[in-house]
């Protein structure tokens, strides 16, 4: 394998959403995948086709909506899935068909309870009737790492044998390190006769938090796609993160030389929407997305990058596109100076949207002195992303403080009508989560979470506030933003209930 260039397949909206409380509805995942597209990824993994009509539904509409990228579904190894999966990629300019089934001998005995040779016809048969589907196909050998490397090869060679023309060696349960990661790549490429045919890709957990110097090693040792997900969202501790590995191939070309196709000045964008849609905030300290990932706090550093940036930045915040923060729009900006900021922040609202976030704009900017850009991207993101929700926050009054028992009045919109309930509670929050709870009965759901950060510096900053609700092994998580950190608290609480009634079926309204 000769090329430098590194293929990037983005499986933020099947792994990424496998994570719990990170699930999205139809249209923010059409957001997430026009954000990745224009990021650059190359390949798009929209989802599961066969788990549920709604991952059926998501990668038909990415499926349409795509006009550059390769969009993948997974597939197990049989008909179903991959009949399933070939029906939901049919409005795909570049579908491709993911199939995977276990190597390991633990996952082979226990889980598919399969012989090592009942498995290599499962890969012929699954691959070749894949193959008949569509063009492209993926094939995955689920937990490699701890595969056999003998019948890993014939595994390998039965997929290529069978038509697959990517093959992927994932460390399902983060195992791996950087030199048997690699070992294996450079194995399997030497001794998989048929090895030549195919790209080999990367799938790395993070469980050790050596995802991304697990996928760098591959590539290094031949990979030439690398699965990975915005902000390393996934399952457990999550996957590798492409803003990780995008600016590690560009900022250390000197000793990874490899290209992708990343965009990288779209990194931030794309991290600050997943981060948003799914409520999964990042970690301050986080590598090139963390809200510290450039900022220098001790004077010896805040001294030298006066003197010339370079003395303690590897890279640019402009880089990633992270524009400095910047005072912008006050009280008396118009609109056609709002709608400036959007396009400049890579906003481009329905007529509609925009009309609901310049009103919210307008009441800001009188509640609060200085109005930032992270301010107008949590605004338009709590408007935008909770518009289609059928129940929400109307108006929220609490009385609280150190004596008496808090109260709350909340009314909400529920399909359109006004409802209101009064309840109290040992605190503010408790005493509004229960009117909601008053209003839209939901006895079975369980808080898991409630978590509020500040947008911005200062006493009068927006609260952004993540709520994780559970019911009956789901979870749903849902955001809010407003200064009020209680109004936020309202809207996160309610964003999560729709997203839970959503994922139970729609007939918990009628109650
Ligand atoms: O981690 C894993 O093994 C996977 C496969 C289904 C590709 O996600
Ligand atoms: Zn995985």
């Amino acid at each position: 394998m000769t090329t430098d260039r590194i293929l990037i397949f983005d499986t933020t909206l099947r792994d990424g959403e496998q994570s719990p409380g990170c699930s999205m509805n139809l249209e923010e995942k059409l957001r997430v995948a026009a954000q990745l597209e224009a990021l650059g990824v190359d390949i798009i993994e929209a989802g599961f086709a066969i788990a549920s009509e709604g991952d059926f539904e998501a990668v038909e509409a990415v499926a349409r909506q795509a006009e550059r990228a390769i969009v993948a579904s997974l597939a197990r190894a049989n008909r179903a899935d991959i009949e399933r999966a070939a029906q939901a990629l049919k409005p795909a300019r570049r579908p491709r068909i993911h199939t995977f089934i276990a190597t390991s001998p633990l996952h082979m005995k226990v889980k598919l309870g399969k012989s090592p040779e009942e498995v290599l016809e499962a890969i012929r048969e699954s691959v070749t009737f894949a193959r008949n589907l569509v063009e492209d196909v993926e094939w995955s050998a689920e937990d490699a790492t701890r595969s056999e490397p003998d019948f890993l090869a014939r595994a390998i060679e039965t997929a290529i044998r069978a038509g697959a023309s990517t093959i992927n060696l994932p460390d399902t349960v983060g195992y791996a390190t950087p030199e048997t990661y690699g070992a294996l790549f450079r194995d399997m490429l030497n001794r998989v006769p048929n090895a030549d045919k195919a790209i080999f890709s990367t799938h790395c957990h993070n469980d050790l938090g050596l995802a991304v110097a697990n996928t760098l090693a591959a590539v290094m040792a031949g990979a030439r796609q690398v699965e990975s997900t915005v902000n390393g969202i996934g399952e457990r501790a999550g996957n590798a993160a492409v803003e990780e590995i995008a600016m590690a191939l560009r900022v250390r070309h000197d000793v990874l030389p490899f290209r992708t196709g990343i965009v990288t000045t779209e990194i931030t964008r794309a991290s600050r929407l997943v981060s948003a849609v799914t409520g999964m905030q990042v970690q301050p300290n986080k590598a090139i997305v963390g809200a510290n990932a450039f900022a220098h706090e001790s004077g010896i550093h805040q001294d030298g990058m006066l003197k010339d940036a370079a003395t303690y930045e590897i890279m640019t915040p402009e880089s990633v596109g992270q524009a400095q923060s910047s005072l912008v729009l006050g009280k008396h900006s118009g609109r056609a100076a709002f709608r400036d900021k959007l396009a400049q922040l890579g906003y481009s609202l329905a007529d509609n949207e925009f009309a609901d976030a310049f009103r919210r704009f307008k009441d800001l900017a009188d509640a609060k002195k200085q109005v930032f850009d992270e301010d107008i991207i949590a605004l338009v993101d709590d408007e935008v992303l909770r518009g289609h929700d059928r129940i929400q926050v109307s108006e929220v009054e609490v009385y609280c403080g150190s004596t008496g028992q808090a109260r709350a009045i909340l009314t909400l919109s529920v399909d359109g009508e006004e409802k209101m309930a009064a309840a109290k509670g040992t605190g503010p929050v408790d005493a509004l989560f229960k009117a909601v709870r008053a209003i839209v009965p939901h006895p079975e759901a369980h808080l898991l979470r409630y978590e509020v950060a500040a947008v911005t510096a200062g006493t009068d900053a927006q609260a952004e506030v993540s709520v994780v609700l559970g019911e009956a092994g789901r979870t749903a998580r849902g955001v809010g933003a407003h200064t009020d950190t209680l109004v936020a608290s309202a809207r996160a609480y309610v964003n999560a209930l729709n997203k839970l009634l959503v994922k139970r079926g729609r007939s918990a309204l009628a109650a």
